[in-house]
């Protein structure tokens, strides 16, 4: 844990990066750590595109950052619906001339055996299919240089990407679907950081665990009292806060140290080595060739693989 509770620029070291004149989109910005590291980055210059559900709670978030002088905007839309996805790809395209930071968070664990309207697992789809759709849409939208990081977990280390059982319907535990979604979260940042350097592109794409975050979206989706039990553990020295994950989101977003790494996993702002079947490039391409045939779309970057 990263000890006391400042903010998470601070905690990153980032506090003096001047971000103004940069553009940035958090997905999952509406809640939990992606609010603080989008407010993190306001009180840093950037101007911030809120993304999630809750319209007032993304509106509070709107307000909040423009109270730190952030030109900021909410835009809505639900990750398990991919007309929504695309939707809100066509409204940022249309907002903005360029994002420079695009931050890969929205997600969670979620009920056991759902299927979404493409008959996946409900975990893999919108903690992996959105956030895939969503960042090769707006492929054309990034600035030359710009920064793609994706929240994963360490909890991709306790499993291995088994695509048939996410795909076919049939009797799998949430935890193993949100622990395949956070593996598949790194063989996509994986994926699209090489394909893009193939690409000779300077868009960099690494992904990160936030550390384990009591009262967040763990103990919400427990039993009642393992809840009450996981509320307690907020006030436990050795558990992370919503500003202790924010703060890795905020390292990768704006510091000079990482400028130029790309494909690569972190934790606590240090570079760290992902599970030996999270550095799996043929499971990554594959993967990559799957989610597109899953949305029927063309295979992004195709000619780069
Ligand atoms: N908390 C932890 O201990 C932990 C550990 C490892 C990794 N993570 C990862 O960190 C990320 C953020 O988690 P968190 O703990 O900050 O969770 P959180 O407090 O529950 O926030 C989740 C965010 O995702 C959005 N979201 C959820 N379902 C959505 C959907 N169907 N469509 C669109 N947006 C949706 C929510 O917005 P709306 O409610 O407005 O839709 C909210 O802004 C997730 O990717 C999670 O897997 C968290």
């Amino acid at each position: 844990m990263i000890l006391g509770e400042r903010d998470p620029e601070v905690k990153a070291g980032v506090q003096d990066v001047d971000m103004s004149g940069q553009t940035v989109l958090v997905t999952g910005s509406t809640n939990g750590l992606g609010r603080q590291a989008a407010v993190a980055m306001g009180r840093l210059g950037a101007d911030v595109i809120v993304h999630g559900r809750d319209q007032a709670a993304g509106e509070s978030a709107v307000q909040e950052l423009e109270g730190l002088g952030s030109d900021a905007q909410f835009v809505s839309a639900d990750y398990t619906d991919v007309t929504a996805v695309r939707e809100m790809a066509a409204e940022v395209e249309t907002a903005v001339d360029e994002i420079d930071v695009l931050c890969n968070n929205a997600g969670g664990l979620f009920e056991d055996g759902e299927r979404t309207d493409l008959g996946v697992d409900l975990n893999f789809h919108i903690n992996h299919l959105s956030p895939f759709l969503l960042t090769t849409e707006l492929l054309d939208t990034l600035a030359s240089d710009a920064r793609v990081i994706t929240t994963a977990s360490i909890g991709h280390r306790v499993s291995s990407l088994n695509l048939d059982a996410l795909i076919e319907p049939g009797p799998f535990s949430e935890w193993a679907a949100y622990c395949q979604s956070k593996l598949a979260n790194i063989h996509f940042s994986n994926e699209l950081a090489r394909r893009l350097d193939n690409a000779g592109s300077d868009v960099t794409s690494n992904s990160f665990h936030p550390g384990i975050i009591p009262g967040s979206e763990f103990s919400r989706a427990l039993p009642g009292p393992i809840q009450q039990f996981g509320d307690l553990l907020d006030d436990v020295p050795l558990t992370d806060s919503p500003e202790d994950g924010a703060a890795t989101m905020a390292y990768l977003a704006a510091s000079g140290d990482v400028e130029g790494d790309t494909g690569k996993y972190y934790a606590r702002c240090r570079k760290r080595r992902p599970a030996p079947d999270a550095r799996d490039e043929t499971a990554q391409r594959d993967l990559w060739k799957r989610s597109a045939d899953l949305l029927g779309i063309e295979e992004p970057l195709a000619d780069y693989a």
